[in-house]
C-alpha cells in the first residue's frame, strides 16, 4: 500500500514539475536552438517508425513510364527543392533556417520504399515543417512525386540540370 502511495506521490510531483516547466516559458522553441540528443532521438525514431507503420498495405502502381518521372520532377522543382535540395543544388536559405533540417532526399530517399515516400508526401510530418501535399494534390500526382524522389539517389547533377532544361521554365502546377 505504502509503495503505491509513494508511486502516486512521485507521479504527481513529476506531472507538477513538468507542467511548471511548460508554463514557465523556459523551454526555448527557437528554431536556432537545436534539439538535445535525447529529444532528437525520440522525435526521429517515433517519426521513422510511424512512417513504416502507416505505409503498410499501400501498394505502388506501375511507375516506370518516363512521363510520370517528368511530372514528378516538375512538382519537385516547384515545391520541394528549396527544402530538400537536389543533385547540384547545394544549399538554400529556407533549409538553413529549419529545425529539424530537411534531409537531402538524394541521400535519404534510398532508405524509403515507394509506398513510404507516397505516405510522407501525402500526409506530411507534424511539427517539422514537412507539409502534407494530399489536401492539394491527387494520389496520381503524389505517386509521380514519389517515383521522381526514388530516382534522386542515382541522379547526377548533369542529369538533374538536363531535366530542368528539358522541362522549360518553372510555372505553376497544382
Ligand atoms: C518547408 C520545407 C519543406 C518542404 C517545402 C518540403 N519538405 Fe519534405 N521534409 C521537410 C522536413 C523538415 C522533413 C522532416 C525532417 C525530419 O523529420 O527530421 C521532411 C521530410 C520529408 C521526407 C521524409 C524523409 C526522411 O528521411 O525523413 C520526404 C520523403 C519528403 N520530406 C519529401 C518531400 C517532397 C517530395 C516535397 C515536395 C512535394 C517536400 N518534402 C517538401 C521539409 C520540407
Amino acid at each position: 500500500m505504502n509503495c503505491i502511495k509513494g508511486f502516486v506521490m512521485i507521479a504527481i510531483l513529476g506531472l507538477g514539475g513538468g507542467l511548471a516547466l511548460v508554463y514557465s516559458g523556459m523551454i526555448n522553441v527557437a528554431a536556432t536552438n537545436p534539439h538535445s540528443a535525447l529529444t532528437d532521438w525520440l522525435l526521429s525514431t517515433a517519426s521513422d517508425q510511424s512512417i513504416h507503420y502507416q505505409a503498410k498495405g499501400i501498394i505502388a502502381p506501375p511507375l516506370n513510364d518516363p512521363k510520370i518521372i517528368t511530372e514528378g520532377f516538375e512538382h519537385y522543382r516547384e515545391m520541394c527543392v528549396g527544402c530538400h535540395l537536389a543533385p547540384g543544388v547545394k544549399s538554400s536559405e529556407i533549409r538553413k533556417g529549419l529545425m529539424p533540417q530537411p534531409p537531402k532526399l538524394q541521400e535519404a530517399a534510398e532508405e524509403w520504399t515507394l509506398a513510404e515516400l507516397f505516405w510522407v508526401i501525402k500526409n506530411g510530418i507534424k511539427m517539422t515543417g514537412m507539409p502534407a501535399w494530399g489536401p492539394t494534390h491527387s494520389d496520381k500526382k503524389i505517386w509521380a512525386m514519389a517515383a521522381f524522389v526514388k530516382q534522386l539517389p542515382k541522379m547526377t547533377p548533369a542529369q538533374y540540370k538536363a531535366m530542368d532544361a528539358a522541362a522549360g521554365p518553372d510555372h505553376d502546377h497544382d
